[in-house]
C-alpha cells in the first residue's frame, strides 16, 4: 500500500468519526427537544389541584333555608323596623358611651322554629315557616331596668314583635344578670374611670407596678373582666369584677395584684361606682380607703417590675436549623377537584347530607344530618363552655368564666389558611348584628370546611398467610371537616365535627390559647411559671345538644351494662363478663355519672326498626373524654349541665337550650332552667328525644404552656356511632378502598391483583406554591382585631 492510499484511508475514518459524532449530537438533541416538549404539554394537560369542577357556592341567598343565620339583607330590615314607627313601644336609640340609662339592641340571632314545622316543610314539603329573630334589647330606660327578648317577623322585612315569654322563666330578665356590653365597658372602665383611677391612684401605681392605665407611654396597665369569685357572688345586683394586668401582648402572662370591683346603681343603670378593691391580696372599701391605708403604711406593699421580655414563639435562634428541618411542611392535595359540594349552608359529601350554622349565641351547629338519604340527627351543636379556675387570690379564689356570656359565636376570629385549616379549605363567612353599628358585621374566614386525610387506615387486614387467602384490604379515612376556632380572652377553642366515610360523626374540642394567670402570692393552686406568675389549676368543660333523630322522632335510650358473672362447676370457675339492656323509662333515669367500673355502651333507636335478626337499628353514642365537675350539689360554681355527662330529655320547643348568654351571672336564679328539663321526668320511651353531653379536661399549667397552651393533649370527642344500623360498614362503598390478592394463592409467582382507584390518564395537577401574601390585602380581613365590636 502506497503513502497516498494510506492518507485517504485516514481521511475516511476522520470523516466517520466526525459524521457518528455529529448523529450522537443529533439524537441527543432530538431526544432532549421530545423531553422537554413531553413536559410542556404534560404541564399543559395538568390542571392546578383542587381547581376543577368545584360545585361551592357560599354566597349568601336571597331565600336563606330554616337553618340559615340572619343574612345581611335580614339584618338591615330587622334594625329598619327596629327603629321605625311600628316599634316605637321599644324607644330604641342607637348604642354609644351614654346609653346605659336608655333602651339599646344588644345583639339578634335566628329564631328557630318549632321543630315540627320544619320537618312539616323539610320532609313533607310543607310551605316555610316565616324567617323569625330573637332580639335582646337592654331596657335601662325601665325601673328597675331591665332585659327583654323579642321575637321579631317575618324576615326580611318584619310586620311585628312579640316579647317572648318562655313558661318557668324570670320575666323580664333583671338588669344585674345581663350579658357584658361594650357600652357597660365604656361605662365601667371606661376612658372616664381610668382617668380618675390613675389621679387617685397615681403614686400607689407607680411605686407598685411602675406603670399607669392613662397617658403611660411605653408602660401601661389594661384592666379585664374577670368572673365574681363564688364567695363573693351573693347579691342580686349588678356587679362587675376587673383584674390589672400588664397591656402588652400575652396579657393574662402578667398580671399584677389589683383588682377592681364595679357596681351599678339598682335603680338606674347608667350609674356605675367602685364597690371595692383588692391590692396586694388585701381588700379595700373604696379607694381612698386603699390610698389612707398605703399612705399610713399599715398594709403590706407590692412591688413588681415592669416585665422585660414578651412571651414570643419564634425560634430562639441558638442553633442553625438542619436542611431538612428549613423544608416546607407536608400540605394536603386535592387532585381530582373537591369531593364536597356547598350550596349556600348546605354541604354535601360522600353519603352526608347536612346544614351548618354559626349562631352568635352559642357558636357553630348542625341541623338536619342525613345518612345515606336518612337523617339521624336534627341538631348537634354546642351550647355553652365554662372555665374553671382556682386561685388563693383574694377576689379570685373560685372564678368561672361562663362563656355564653360573651356571646361564643361573635367570637370565631379568621382562620389563617394552613395553620388553622389546610389551604385547601373553603373559608366561610359569618354575618352578625352587633350592638354599636348598624352595617352587619362580617366575620371573615369564621368557619372552614375541608376534606382531610389523616394517614391513619379507616380500617385494614393483611392477612398473613397464603391460607388466610394471602390478601391485603384497607382505607384510608378520609373524612370532611367543619371547624370553627372560638378565641376568648385568653382562650382558644377549636370546635370539629367531622364526617367519617363509616356513618360515625364525630364532635372534638381541642383547647389552646395562652395561660391566664395569677400574681404569685404563696399558691398553693398552680406551678410557679415565672418569678411572679402562677398558672392556675383549671378545669374546661363544653356543653352540646344532639337531637337524635333515629329513622324519625320516636325513639328509645337503652343502655347495654357490661358486668362480670361467675361460671362454671364448683371445681372449675371462671369469670365471664355479660351485658344487660336497661331500658331508660323517665328523664330522670338518664341522668349519668362516669364509672369506670360500669362501662355501658349508650343506644338510641326506633323500636320499630329492626334489621331482620330482630336488633335494633341504632345509633350508639361514645363519650371518649369523661369529665366531671364533681362539686356538691349546694355549690354555687355548679352548673346544671355539669352535673352529668349525659342527660336525656323529651324534646319541646321552649328547652331549646342549655344555657342562655345570661350564665355567666344568674347562678342563684338562673334565666335558663335546665334542672327543670328533667324535674319533671316525662316519659322517655318512644318520644322525641334530645340528648345533653358534658365533655372537659382539667389543666394543670406548666411551663411548656409558655408561651401558648399545645393542642396535641387537650381534645375532648364523642361520636355518634351507626350500630346495627347498616347491615355492614358503609364505607365499603367508597372508591377509597385498596385491595390485594393474589392471582393464585397457591402460587404466588402468578402475581398480584391490585384493586384501587388510581389516577385517571388526563388527571394530572400541579400544586401552586402557597404564601398567605394573597390574604395580606386586607390587614384587618387578616385579623380583625382592630374592629373593637367584641366585647373581650
Ligand atoms: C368574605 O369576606 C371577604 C372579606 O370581606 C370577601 O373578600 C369575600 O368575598 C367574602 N366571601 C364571600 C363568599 O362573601
Ligand atoms: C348618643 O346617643 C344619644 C341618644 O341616645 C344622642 O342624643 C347622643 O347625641 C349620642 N352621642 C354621641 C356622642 O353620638
Ligand atoms: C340610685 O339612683 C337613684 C336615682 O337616680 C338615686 O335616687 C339613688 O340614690 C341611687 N342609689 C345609690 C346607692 O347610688
Ligand atoms: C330550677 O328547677 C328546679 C327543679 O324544678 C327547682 O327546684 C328550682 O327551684 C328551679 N330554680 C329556679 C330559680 O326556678
Ligand atoms: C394477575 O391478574 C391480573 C388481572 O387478572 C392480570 O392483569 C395480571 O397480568 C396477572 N399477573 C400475572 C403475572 O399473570
Ligand atoms: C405569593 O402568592 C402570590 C399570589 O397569591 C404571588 O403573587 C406572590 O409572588 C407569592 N409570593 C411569594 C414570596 O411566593
Amino acid at each position: 500500500m502506497g503513502e497516498k492510499h494510506r492518507r485517504q484511508i485516514g481521511q475516511w475514518r476522520c470523516v466517520t468519526v466526525t459524521l457518528l459524532l455529529v448523529c450522537s449530537v443529533l439524537v441527543i438533541a432530538i431526544m432532549a427537544v421530545a423531553i422537554i416538549k413531553n413536559r410542556y404539554l404534560d404541564e399543559r394537560s395538568a390542571r392546578l389541584c383542587g381547581d376543577e369542577d368545584s360545585v361551592i357556592d357560599i354566597s349568601e341567598p336571597e331565600y336563606p333555608s330554616v337553618f340559615h343565620d340572619l343574612t345581611s339583607t335580614e339584618i338591615r330590615g330587622l334594625r329598619r323596623y327596629l327603629y321605625s314607627e311600628a316599634a316605637k313601644d321599644l324607644r330604641l336609640v342607637k348604642a354609644n358611651l351614654t346609653s346605659m340609662g336608655k333602651s339599646f339592641i344588644y345583639t339578634a340571632d335566628i329564631h328557630l322554629t318549632d321543630k315540627i314545622k320544619v320537618l312539616f316543610h323539610t320532609e313533607m314539603g310543607g310551605e316555610r315557616p316565616p324567617r323569625e329573630a330573637k332580639v335582646i334589647i337592654f331596657r335601662g330606660d325601665a325601673r328597675p331596668p331591665t332585659v327583654e327578648e323579642y321575637i321579631v317577623g317575618p324576615l326580611p322585612a318584619p310586620s311585628y314583635h312579640r316579647l317572648l315569654k318562655v313558661e318557668n322563666r324570670p320575666n323580664p330578665i333583671p338588669n344585674a344578670v345581663k350579658p357584658y356590653s361594650l357600652t357597660e365597658l365604656d361605662a365601667t372602665i371606661g376612658v372616664k374611670h381610668l382617668e380618675k383611677l390613675d389621679s387617685d391612684l397615681a403614686e400607689i401605681l407607680l411605686e407598685s407596678y411602675d406603670a399607669s392605665f392613662t397617658n403611660c407611654k411605653k408602660k401601661c396597665l389594661t384592666l379585664k373582666f374577670v368572673p365574681l369569685s363564688a364567695e363573693m357572688d351573693e347579691s342580686q345586683s349588678r356587679r362587675l369584677l376587673f383584674q390589672a394586668f400588664y397591656d402588652i401582648k400575652h396579657y393574662s402572662l402578667y398580671p399584677v395584684d389589683l383588682m377592681v370591683l364595679f357596681k351599678s346603681n339598682e335603680t338606674d343603670a347608667s350609674v356605675y361606682y367602685i364597690d371595692r378593691l383588692f391590692y396586694g391580696n388585701q381588700e379595700f372599701k373604696s379607694v381612698d380607703d386603699l390610698q389612707d391605708k398605703y399612705i399610713e403604711g399599715s398594709i403590706k406593699k407590692s412591688s413588681i417590675s415592669y416585665p422585660s421580655l414578651t412571651a414570643s414563639s419564634k425560634p430562639s435562634g441558638d442553633k442553625p436549623l438542619t436542611k431538612e428541618a428549613r423544608r416546607r411542611h407536608p400540605r394536603l392535595v386535592e387532585p381530582d377537584g373537591k369531593r364536597y359540594k356547598i350550596s349556600h349552608r348546605k354541604v354535601d359529601y360522600m353519603q352526608w347530607q347536612f346544614d351548618f350554622r354559626l349562631s352568635p349565641f352559642t357558636g357553630p351547629a348542625l341541623f338536619d344530618i342525613h345518612l345515606k338519604k336518612e337523617r339521624h340527627a336534627y341538631e348537634v351543636s354546642l351550647q355553652e363552655i365554662a372555665a374553671f379556675y382556682y386561685a388563693s387570690n383574694e377576689g379570685a379564689k373560685t372564678s368561672a368564666f361562663i362563656h355564653g356570656s360573651v356571646l361564643l359565636g361573635t367570637h370565631a376570629k379568621p382562620l389563617i389558611p394552613g395553620a388553622d385549616c389546610p389551604e385547601t379549605a373553603t373559608f366561610i363567612n359569618s354575618t352578625f348584628m352587633v350592638e354599636k353599628s348598624d352595617d352587619p358585621f362580617v366575620a371573615h374566614r369564621s368557619m372552614c370546611i375541608f376534606e382531610q386525610y389523616t394517614g391513619t387506615p379507616l380500617r385494614r387486614h393483611m392477612a398473613y398467610a397464603t391460607a388466610e387467602g394471602g390478601f391485603y384490604e384497607g382505607m384510608a379515612d378520609s373524612s370532611l371537616v367543619v371547624r370553627t376556632i372560638l378565641s376568648i380572652a385568653n382562650n382558644d377553642y377549636i370546635i370539629d365535627y367531622i364526617f367519617h366515610q363509616n356513618g360515625i360523626l364525630e364532635t372534638k374540642v381541642t383547647s389552646t390559647g395562652f395561660l391566664h394567670g395569677s400574681y404569685h402570692h404563696n399558691n398553693r393552686f398552680g406551678h410557679r411559671l415565672r418569678d411572679d406568675l402562677v398558672g392556675n389549676l383549671n378545669h374546661r368543660l363544653f356543653n352540646f345538644k344532639v337531637d337524635l333523630d333515629v329513622f324519625g322522632t320516636s325513639n328509645r335510650y337503652q343502655t347495654l351494662d357490661i358486668l362480670s358473672k361467675k361460671a362454671g362447676s364448683k371445681k372449675n370457675k371462671f369469670t365471664q363478663q355479660v351485658y344487660r339492656y336497661d331500658l331508660k323509662q323517665t328523664e330522670s333515669e338518664s341522668g349519668y355519672i362516669y364509672n369506670y367500673d360500669r362501662p355501658k355502651y349508650h343506644l338510641f333507636y326506633n323500636n320499630k326498626m329492626k334489621d331482620k335478626f330482630f336488633n335494633p337499628r341504632a345509633m350508639r353514642l361514645y363519650i371518649q373524654s369523661m369529665s366531671n365537675l364533681r362539686l356538691p350539689d349546694d355549690d354555687k360554681t355548679s352548673l346544671p349541665w355539669a352535673q352529668h355527662q349525659i342527660t336525656v330529655t323529651q324534646y319541646k320547643p321552649t328547652e331549646e337550650f342549655s344555657s342562655s348568654p345570661y350564665a355567666q351571672f344568674d347562678g342563684e336564679n338562673p334565666v335558663v332552667n335546665f334542672t327543670q328539663y328533667s324535674a319533671d321526668n316525662e316519659n322517655l320511651i318512644d318520644k322525641d328525644l334530645v340528648i345533653w353531653i358534658t365533655v372537659g379536661m382539667y389543666h394543670i399549667p406548666h411551663t411548656e404552656d409558655i408561651p401558648l397552651t399545645s393542642t396535641v393533649d387537650k381534645q375532648s370527642t364523642f361520636y355518634i356511632i351507626p350500630f346495627n344500623y347498616f347491615p355492614r360498614d358503609p364505607s365499603v362503598d367508597s372508591q377509597d378502598g385498596i385491595r390485594v390478592q393474589y392471582n393464585n394463592s397457591q402460587n404466588p409467582a402468578d402475581g398480584v391483583l391490585i384493586e384501587s382507584h388510581e389516577e385517571l390518564p388526563g388527571h394530572r395537577c400541579i400544586t401552586t406554591p402557597f404564601n398567605l401574601t394573597a390574604l395580606t390585602d386586607n390587614p384587618d380581613g387578616l385579623l380583625q382585631s382592630k374592629t373593637k365590636w367584641s366585647v373581650l
